[in-house]
Formats: structure tokens, C-alpha cells, sequence
């Protein structure tokens, strides 16, 4: 029994997203999407509760993965749920580095769990959280890039697209 957490900030979840959990849920026995909740330094669009209802929507339907959150170092939330892998994405090159450290000081901290790495699939290897809220306040359609329950919250907060 394989218990993998896939953490991220997911503000808000996409596609790109959407697809390393499909994938990951297909490896893993048990797939926990964390979401990172940060009261040290609130900077997200969303708030915890709105990613993760957004989260619990996207993934309805996918027997093996469930939604969680969680604070503090995310080694001591897999300690704490008992997973022994961690599931990052990688869309290029530019992801890879920070990532590396980031995996390098997770099995610094804590040994038991390995961090391993999803190649993005081609089709969304440039979409991020980041652009995605950029273009969407600015008025894109953003529908091809995130599912439904993100879609909702964005227009619910930038109103319909106009270009
Ligand atoms: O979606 P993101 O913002 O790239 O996710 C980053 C995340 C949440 C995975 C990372 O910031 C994280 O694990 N934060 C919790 C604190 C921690 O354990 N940091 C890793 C050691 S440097």
C-alpha cells in the first residue's frame, strides 16, 4: 500500500494540475492533494476554504484521491499521514531547480519519504496559477486551461471574459 501526498498551493488548481493528479492516482494506492495553508503569510487569491472546495469538485469521482490540508513542513505532514512519497510536477527545465533543493532538504529533514518527479503533460506544460489569475483579471477566457469549479471562482471574482 503506496500513500502518495501531491502538495502544492493550487491557487487555483488547473489543468496541468488536474492531470499529474489523474496520472499520480493511477501509480499510487492512495493519493492525498494537500493544500498548503499559510496564516504566516496569506498572499493566495483564494482562501484555503475556496481551494479546497475547488479541489474537492475537480476530484470528485477519483476513487483514490482525496483532498487535505495542511500547515507547517510538509515532511511532517507525510510523517503525520503516513506517505511515503512526495509528487511534484515538472514543466521545464526552469521548474527543476528550486524543486531539486526543495526535494534535496524534504529527504534532508526526513529520509522515509522520496520525492518523485511527474513530467507535465506537453499540452499544459505552460500553464501556471500565477498567469492564469493575470489573464483572467485582465479578461481572457481562461476555460481551455482549468476545470470548471476554478472557472467559477474566477469569474466569480474578475467577472465573465470580455476578450
Ligand atoms: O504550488 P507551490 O506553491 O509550488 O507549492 C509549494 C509547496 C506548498 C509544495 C511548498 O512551499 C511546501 O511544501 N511548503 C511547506 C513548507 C515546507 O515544508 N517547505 C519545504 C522545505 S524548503
Amino acid at each position: 500500500m503506496i500513500r502518495a501526498v501531491y502538495p502544492g498551493s493550487f491557487d487555483p488548481l488547473h489543468n496541468g494540475h488536474l492531470d499529474v493528479i489523474k496520472r499520480s492516482a493511477r501509480i499510487f494506492d492512495q493519493l492525498t492533494v494537500a493544500v498548503l495553508h499559510n496564516r504566516q503569510k496569506p498572499t493566495t487569491l483564494f482562501d484555503i476554504e475556496e481551494r479546497l472546495a475547488i479541489l474537492r469538485e475537480a476530484i470528485d469521482g477519483l476513487p483514490n484521491v482525496e483532498a487535505a490540508m495542511f500547515e507547517g513542513l510538509l515532511v511532517e505532514f507525510c510523517r503525520q499521514s503516513g506517505a511515503r512519497v512526495i509528487v511534484r510536477g515538472l514543466r521545464a527545465i526552469s521548474d527543476y531547480e528550486a524543486e531539486l533543493q526543495v526535494a534535496h532538504l524534504n529527504r534532508q529533514m526526513n529520509p522515509a519519504v522520496e520525492t518523485l518527479f511527474v513530467m507535465t503533460a506537453t499540452r499544459w506544460s505552460f500553464v501556471s496559477s500565477t498567469r492564469i489569475k493575470e489573464i483572467a483579471q485582465l479578461g481572457a477566457n481562461v476555460d481551455k486551461l482549468v476545470p470548471k469549479a476554478s472557472l467559477d471562482r474566477l469569474e466569480a471574482r474578475f467577472g465573465p471574459p470580455r476578450v
